[in-house]
């Protein structure tokens, strides 16, 4: 197949702009690379490989011509917008939570379950960002020791939200600092100097975020018989979230096994020497693309309990890598296509 041609949707947001930056980097194969975002960014320009490139309008017809669009540009838009371009053979690779749980749409994280790509039938999701660095974290203690059991805390940065969030918190530490008063918008209370135990809305007493992480997880490891609790943390971090992860495996595994199957696992990078304060930091996490994993030890609260520390970058591993590498997988497998009966002719 000729290299295909690709649409980034939401490059002018929090994410679209890492998609332009991964793609560049990693030097993916594209006959052409366009830059979508609504008609309020129609004509303005966004970088890539360095040159700056015209945002063109979303519209129903403007991905016809277009083999593979990759979308972040927020759940309504996914909704309105991925249906569109694939009747017209544009197939999508979706960020936001439009159809991730759809039993047709694969979820993917390339190291967890690239397989699941195979079927696709012209979307594949991709999943929450706090899920995708969980998964690739859990994927080889499960398979060796099978997870039964996993309780999670999040301290989930601002860039999750988007830009608006990122400002917000620019705003009120000045303002905060500055003595001044602390106005919020994006988010219910202040950010600056504060924490809040409550990402995305509330769906009865969990939040979405919580319910995401939890059936994300289910449907990418392909086992819905896990138990897991999570509780949902917005910290004033600009980038990377952190997870404080308690497993119970069915078999017992102790640290020592646990941090060498982590350390041959793809995508994770171990950063574990507490002597030296050695442990994986939103700060250090930043920028990189491997899922970091620290703090590896055995928790005698419980039968064959492990508690671990993960962090990663959400704009990139959560984000905008995890769907450049479902772009290169399906590169890889020949699967950039619409099935045709899904086109619409
Ligand atoms: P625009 O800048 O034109 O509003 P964030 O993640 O920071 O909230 O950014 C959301 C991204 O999604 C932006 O690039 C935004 O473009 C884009 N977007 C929002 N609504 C639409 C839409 N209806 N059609 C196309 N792009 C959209």
């Amino acid at each position: 197949m000729p290299d295909p041609r690709v649409a980034v949707v939401g490059a002018t947001g929090a994410v679209g702009p890492e998609v332009l930056a991964i793609l560049a980097e990693r030097g993916f194969p594209a006959a052409a690379v366009v830059p979508f975002a609504s008609a309020r960014s129609a004509g303005s320009r966004v970088g890539f490989a360095g040159e700056q490139l015209e945002v063109r309008e979303l519209t129903d017809d403007s991905l016809a011509g277009f083999d593979l669009a990759l979308f972040s540009a927020g759940a309504g838009t996914s909704r309105r917008y991925a249906p569109e371009a694939v009747k017209r053979g544009c197939m999508v690779i979706d960020k936001s939570s439009a159809f991730r749980m759809d039993p047709q749409v694969p979820l993917v994280v390339p190291e967890v379950n690239p397989e699941a790509a195979d079927g696709h039938r012209g979307i594949i999701s991709n999943p929450n960002c706090s899920t995708i660095q969980l998964v690739v974290a859990l994927k080889p203690l499960h398979d060796r020791a099978r997870i039964r059991n996993v309780t999670v805390a999040t301290y989930q940065a601002v860039s999750g939200t988007g830009k608006r969030a990122m400002e917000e918190l620019r705003e009120q530490s000045a303002a905060a600092l500055g003595g001044g008063d602390v106005q919020a918008s994006v988010y219910p209370h202040p950010i600056a100097f504060n924490v809040l135990p409550h990402c995305d809305a509330f769906d009865g007493p969990d939040t979405f975020e919580e319910t995401k992480l939890i059936k994300e997880t289910h449907k990418i490891l392909g086992d819905d018989g896990i138990g897991i609790s999570a509780t949902c943390v917005r910290v004033p971090v600009w980038r990377s979230h952190s997870e404080a992860v308690w497993i119970e495996t069915e078999r017992p595994l102790a640290a020592d096994e646990a941090r060498q199957l982590l350390e041959a696992a793809p995508g994770v990078r171990v950063v574990d020497d507490p002597s030296a304060a050695g442990y994986p930091t939103p700060s250090e996490a930043a920028g990189g693309d491997d899922v970091l994993v620290g703090r590896i030890r055995e928790d005698g609260s419980r039968r064959n309990g492990l508690a671990l520390w993960v962090v990663a970058d959400n704009l990139r591993k959560g984000a905008a890598l995890n769907g450049v590498q479902i772009a290169e997988l399906l590169v890889r497998r020949n699967l950039i296509r619409v099935p045709q009966q899904e086109r619409v002719a």
